[in-house]
């Protein structure tokens, strides 16, 4: 046999068996007469003593060497606690070098020397780390347990294909060149939502897949070029069923990798998550909720001359604060510290006002040469606070806009107080968000979650009067501020389709080169379905209390969408873009 044991797994009890283990070196010390070596694999580290006519075994070893060793479990004199297997050593046989190393670039240990760049051109040798391997064991751990759980319900895990053609999800798509039919291309899917939409028309009436999804998109720390779903989907269902299963899905997980049992998931609708926290994502790990203002700062105003207005609150549409608990001793330096935090451009909010509630009651503030102590006082009334309170307002004429300055600036907060505690969870559900938003960019109302997605019943005669007021039955999982999940009800009669591509502004005859498979498939009998997909590196890193996904992929790209150990994307051969008819050259050597 290669190996008898690994290396993390030998204790007290196994002193004096003879074993066979094989790792990489992690440590040499040489201590006179005798020699240690730190062996690692998989599993864990082994220390190895080497002393008498064995000490030359050692010779010319490095860091990072293979090795296979043969000995004798024995008792050690100074154990090591914080190791599993720190109370053994193996008195070394046997050593064999089953392979030399270069001293790799970085130390491969928790706490590195090792720079991001650095680790991610060598991912091969970060993944030894402990630290990286954990995220990825709890990686399969979690799929394992979707997988089970999902099985136990009666889901059947169906491939979606990867070369298909434009899925519309919002993001750009990647595209792929084909050389059999020149001139054309293929997508890779965003996500394989009209394929599970049409095996519900096969009658597959619980699917799913952990798949790859693909989408062009600025990168950041939620948030991969490709990156992986728990894609689902089911028939004969109303949004309570999907709820309820998806609920259970995640109460499965929490308890069994985290030991956790999840009470019941709150429900917010998005816009009571807009309003009391400027986020359709809110981190509910902590209160700060907003308290709107602009009642009371605009009658106050009512009240005064023109020349004595605050012009600022006057002409905003939106006053909003937060009550940020004890922090009425914030120096004057932290508070102009969060101002330029709410100024950069990143938050975009021109200013910040604030008040602390000093203990005698009395309110403090930066506009106190505008509103009289009762305005003031009535404010901090309104917003609950008591004496040794800090109260942090922001205003805007874009009541959307300002909402989420505020967002960030409570996200801030939280952070500064230390309430947003990895270990710590809060799930909810997110529930009636609108049907479309507003694009800027396109000049046009855009499906907020995607086309397919069903407005509420109630909602379908607004279709025709005010199609931006229209609620969809759709649903997001959030956790501790994150959007693990989404999903929708969908459509499944190929009318109301129509007429939603028509308010997209799709033309009938765009609407059926981009989408008549599937409007088509819907009018040979398709089920009332509906789904959802959850971002399973966002679930990952969540549970490992990381702050990027990146760190729970194996081979992650950077934020410019680079592969830095694979040079991916690359260039191809002339030959390659020739058959493919695609022609690179700059302009004038065309
Ligand atoms: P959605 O676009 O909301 O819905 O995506 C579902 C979930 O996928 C994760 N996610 C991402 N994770 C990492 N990097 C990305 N670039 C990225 N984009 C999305 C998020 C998100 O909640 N077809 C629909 C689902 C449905 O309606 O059933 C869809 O893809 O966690």
């Amino acid at each position: 046999m290669f190996r008898t044991v690994t290396c993390g797994e030998l204790r007290l009890a196994d002193v004096s068996k003879s074993v066979t283990l094989a790792g990489w070196v992690q440590r040499i010390r040489k201590m006179g007469g005798l020699t240690f070596i730190d062996l690692r694999d998989r599993y864990g580290i082994t220390q190895l003593a080497l002393n008498g006519d064995k000490l030359s075994l050692a010779d010319g070893i490095g860091r990072e060497y293979v090795l296979q060793v043969s000995g004798v479990v024995i008792e050690r004199q100074s154990k090591n606690m914080q190791l599993p297997t720190g109370e053994i050593e193996i008195d070394v046989q046997e050593l064999k070098i089953l392979n030399p190393a270069m001293t790799p670039p970085f130390t491969i240990e928790d706490e590195t020397d090792g720079g991001d760049d650095l680790r991610m051109k060598y991912r091969y040798l970060d993944l030894r780390r402990p630290i990286v391997r954990k995220n990825l064991e709890l990686r399969h751990k979690m799929a394992f347990e979707v997988r089970r759980y999902l099985d136990e319900q009666g889901f059947l895990e169906v491939e979606t294909p990867v070369l298909v053609n434009s899925t519309p999800e919002g993001a750009r798509d990647f595209i792929v060149p084909s050389r059999m039919n020149p001139g054309t291309f293929y997508a890779l899917p965003q996500s394989p939502q009209t394929l599970k939409q049409l095996l519900m028309v096969s009658g597959f009436d619980r699917y799913f897949q952990i798949v790859k999804c693909f989408r062009d998109e600025d990168l950041r720390a939620d948030r991969q070029p490709e990156f992986t779903q728990i894609d689902c989907e089911m028939s004969f269902v109303e949004q309570e069923d999907i709820l309820n299963m998806f609920e259970g899905m995640s109460r499965h997980l929490f308890k069994a990798i985290l030991n956790i049992d999840l009470p019941k998931l709150p429900r917010m609708t998005w816009a009571d998550a807009m309003k009391y926290y400027g986020s359709d994502k809110p981190d509910t790990r902590f209160g700060m909720r907003f308290v709107e203002l602009q009642d009371i700062f605009h009658a106050a105003e009512a009240q005064k001359a023109e020349e004595d207005k605050f012009s600022v609150f006057n002409h905003a549409a939106y006053i909003g604060g937060i009550c940020a608990t004890g922090c009425a001793g914030y120096t004057r330096k932290q508070l102009d510290q969060l101002t330029e935090f709410v100024r950069r451009p990143q938050v975009g909010a021109k200013g910040m006002v604030y008040a602390r509630v000093e203990s005698d009651g009395s309110v403090k503030s930066s506009v106190d040469k505008f509103y009289s102590p009762e305005v003031l006082a009535h404010v901090a009334q309104a917003m609950e606070a008591q004496p040794g309170d800090l109260l942090l307002i922001l205003s805007g004429e874009d009541a959307m806009k300002t909402r989420k300055q505020l967002s960030e600036l409570r996200l801030e907060m939280g952070r500064q107080l230390g309430l947003r505690d990895p270990k710590k969870f809060s799930c909810l559900w997110v529930v009636d968000f609108p049907m479309y938003e507003w694009s800027d960019e396109e000049n046009r109302l855009m499906a907020m979650h995607h086309p397919f997605t069903s407005p509420k019943p109630e909602d379908i005669p607004l279709l025709d009067t005010d199609p931006a007021a229209v609620r969809a039955n759709a649903y997001d999982m959030v956790i501790n501020g994150v959007e693990v999940g989404g999903g929708s009800i969908r459509i499944h009669d190929a009318k109301l389709q129509e007429k939603i591509f028509e308010i997209l502004g799709f033309t009938p005859e765009q609407a059926q080169t981009k989408f008549g498979f599937l409007m088509n498939a819907f009018k040979y009998g398709a089920p009332p379905h509906g789904g959802l997909a959850y971002g399973l590196d966002r679930f990952v890193s969540l549970f490992a209390g990381l702050d990027s996904i990146r760190d729970c992929i194996a081979f992650p790209k950077n934020n410019q969408g680079k592969d830095v150990m694979l040079g991916a994307p690359g260039v191809v051969d002339q030959i390659q873009l020739d058959e493919l008819m695609i022609d690179v050259r700059e302009p004038e050597k065309k």
